[in-house]
């Protein structure tokens, strides 16, 4: 009679199984990114990245399937939804049609539209230099005007402050070969490589690096960008001096702004 009793109570853990599995992709998916706003202290999402995103539902799957398995009443309970008998309800022939003809067609589905040929227009390229923001084009580097001596020393602690904070994606040598890099689908940017900071003004760096990949307008987005926003961990003049590392460290030269001559 117990065991009856068990058996009426756990004939859907299969439906728990799969709303388990969507409640916590629900949770990595949408809960996350903003759970990790709050924690940081930052204004925008922080989205959980897809390899992050296949890593935890394996974990999930594992587990749940771990759990089922641990006795032999718990899978008997799990097929018995799928088990054609008397007593079946209205409900269980439901979730029956979902599990075994919906979900093996939507499977089907995303294999066919995934790997079909398509006639869409070809990709968009991505624009790696969008028209600077207007603010940020009067900005002018406070450490040019000052004497040699001090622009050497900022240099010196924006080499420091690249190497702590930029290298994992940029590279030490600022070629763009960090040790995360290859983790990313649109790599980090390679500075070394001339059609990079050397062919943008100084300034230019101040937006990329103060707002990041969020910070870019729609035509340099189809491939989002990891480039964090650090507007909220260094001062203005850390920034200019970070720039300043990252150019020697990168051993290239800014352009030249256009000046007319009257
Ligand atoms: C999580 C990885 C990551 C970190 C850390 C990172 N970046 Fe980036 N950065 C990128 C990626 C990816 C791009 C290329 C896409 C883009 O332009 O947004 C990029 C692009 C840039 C660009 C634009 C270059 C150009 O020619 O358009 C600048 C400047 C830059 N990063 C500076 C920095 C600085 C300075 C730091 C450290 C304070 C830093 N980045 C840290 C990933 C990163």
């Amino acid at each position: 009679m117990k065991e009856e009793s068990t058996k009426t109570k756990n004939k859907y853990l299969m439906a728990w199984y799969f709303l388990t599995i969507i409640i916590f992709y629900g949770v990595f998916k949408f809960g996350f990114p903003v759970i990790w706003m709050k924690i940081m202290g930052r204004d925008t999402l922080l989205p959980t990245p897809s390899t992050l995103m296949a890593w935890y539902m394996i974990m999930v799957v594992v587990c749940i399937t771990v759990y089922i398995t641990t006795s032999d009443l718990k899978i008997k309970c799990f097929v018995s939804l799928l088990v054609n008998n008397k007593s079946n309800s209205v409900l269980q022939s439901i979730i029956r049609i979902v599990i075994l003809v919906i979900f093996p067609l939507w499977i089907g589905w995303m294999t066919f539209s995934s790997t079909s040929s398509s006639v869409a227009s070809p990709t968009e390229l991505r624009i790696q230099h969008p028209t600077l923001p207007q603010k940020f084009e009067s900005l002018v580097n406070p450490f040019r005007h000052e004497s040699e001596e001090k622009q050497l020393i900022a240099i010196e602690e924006g080499k420091i402050l690249f190497q702590q904070n930029c290298r994992p994606c940029h590279g030490s040598k600022a070629d763009g070969e960090g040790p995360w890099s290859n983790t990313f689908r649109l790599k980090p940017a390679n500075f070394r490589d001339p059609g990079t900071i050397g062919t943008i003004v100084e300034n230019y760096p101040v937006w990329r690096i103060q707002k990041g990949g969020p910070g870019l307008p729609d035509e340099a987005t189809p491939w989002d960008s990891t480039m964090p926003p650090w507007e909220p961990d260094f001062t203005e003049d850390q920034i200019w001096k970070i720039i300043m590392g990252e150019y020697v460290t990168a051993d290239v030269s800014p352009r030249e702004p256009e000046v007319l001559h009257e």
